[in-house]
């Protein structure tokens, strides 16, 4: 939708602080979130964070600024809400690795597992899984499940390949990605390295082994945050994520350095793009679109009951795990 150029010209900050009264909403908004949109957030997390968030809140609207997957966890949460995402079309790759159905059949040709699912998948896969995890606490979770107990772990290879690896244990894993992720290029991060002696890499570990091997931090968008809080004042962090992140960690150590790692442009000999690295689908949200949502009370997030009930109990057992 167009704004007429009246209301184009107005600082949405106050507008949007407005309507939140009027909702009684809370605004949750993800660390790859645009920094204009961070800076209206009531809270601002990493993907566990903002799911406690979302069952704990006393608001009446959850105005979730992040991708879609995140907004229908909120909806399993918090059913009885009215939950807003400014673009229904900001997805993920991950998540649409994994359809409903063939998730099914793979879960059906292996009987007798344990299916832990990242919490970046649809609420129907979610409703055929037994835990659900995120990055902060995909090994806790692992670890609480009985070694002899044989485990799948969906949709994110190189998470799964990481968990595999702390846990010491074998997972059978769905074969998804990131799309944002698994790019990051391990020639230009071991050049910035040489480059900035001294400085401190921080690697999600949705990216694949090679590029978690150069990281001194391995973690959760949270965890590289807090790497960052109680890492040196005016310390050189180079940030192999998305580097909406940097709004953040830029505020907690203002003296600092950040280099956002490049990506490779998949098939290119040479060269490398430092704006691949951005993920389109959470980059889809706007202050704008945000406006516009809360305004119109729309688009809102809709599941079936079922997918609902179901989907609930995996993320339940996840948050109860502390
Ligand atoms: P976090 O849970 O670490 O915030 O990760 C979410 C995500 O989508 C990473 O790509
Ligand atoms: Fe999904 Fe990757 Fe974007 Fe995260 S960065 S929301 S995993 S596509």
């Amino acid at each position: 939708m167009i704004l007429p150029a009246r209301i184009a010209a107005v600082d949405l900050a106050p507008e949007i602080a407005r309507l939140k009264r009027e909702l009684n909403a809370v605004i949750l908004a993800h660390y790859y979130q645009e920094g204009e949109i961070q800076d209206v957030a009531d809270v601002i997390g990493d993907s566990l964070q903002l799911a406690r968030e979302a069952a704990r809140s006393q608001a009446d609207v959850i105005v979730f600024c992040g991708v879609h997957f995140m907004a229908e966890t909120a909806k399993i949460l918090s059913p009885q809400k009215l939950v807003l995402l400014p673009d229904l079309a900001a997805g993920c790759s991950l998540s649409e690795s994994a359809p409903a159905d063939a998730f099914k059949r793979f879960v059906d040709a292996h009987p007798g597992h344990v299916v832990v699912t990242y919490v970046n998948s649809s609420a129907a896969v979610k409703a055929l899984s037994d835990y659900c995890c995120t990055s902060s606490n995909a090994v806790a979770v692992v670890n609480s499940i009985p070694r002899e107990t044989p485990i799948i772990f969906a949709p994110d290879r190189f998470l799964g390949d990481y968990v595999a690896r702390k846990t010491g244990r074998e997972l059978v894993l769905w074969q998804g990605s990131c799309e944002v992720h698994e790019l990051f290029s391990g020639g230009e991060i071991s050049r910035l390295k040489q480059e900035h002696p001294g400085s401190i890499t921080l690697v999600h570990p949705e990216c694949p082994a090679a590029v978690r091997a150069l990281g001194d931090v391995v973690g959760s968008t949270k965890a590289l945050l807090d790497a960052v809080r109680t890492g040196p004042e005016d310390g050189t962090f180079i940030v192999v994520t998305e580097p909406g992140i940097i709004h953040q960690m830029q505020k907690v150590r203002p003296r600092a350095i950040f280099i956002p790692a490049p990506a490779e442009i998949r098939g290119s000999e040479q060269g490398s793009c430092t704006s691949c690295n951005t993920c389109p689908h959470m980059r889809r949200n706007t202050l704008l679109k945000l406006y516009q949502c809360m305004d119109a009370r729309a688009p809102e997030i809709r599941l079936p009951a079922d997918i609902i009930a179901r989907a609930r109990l995996p993320i339940e057992r996840m948050l109860a795990l502390g």
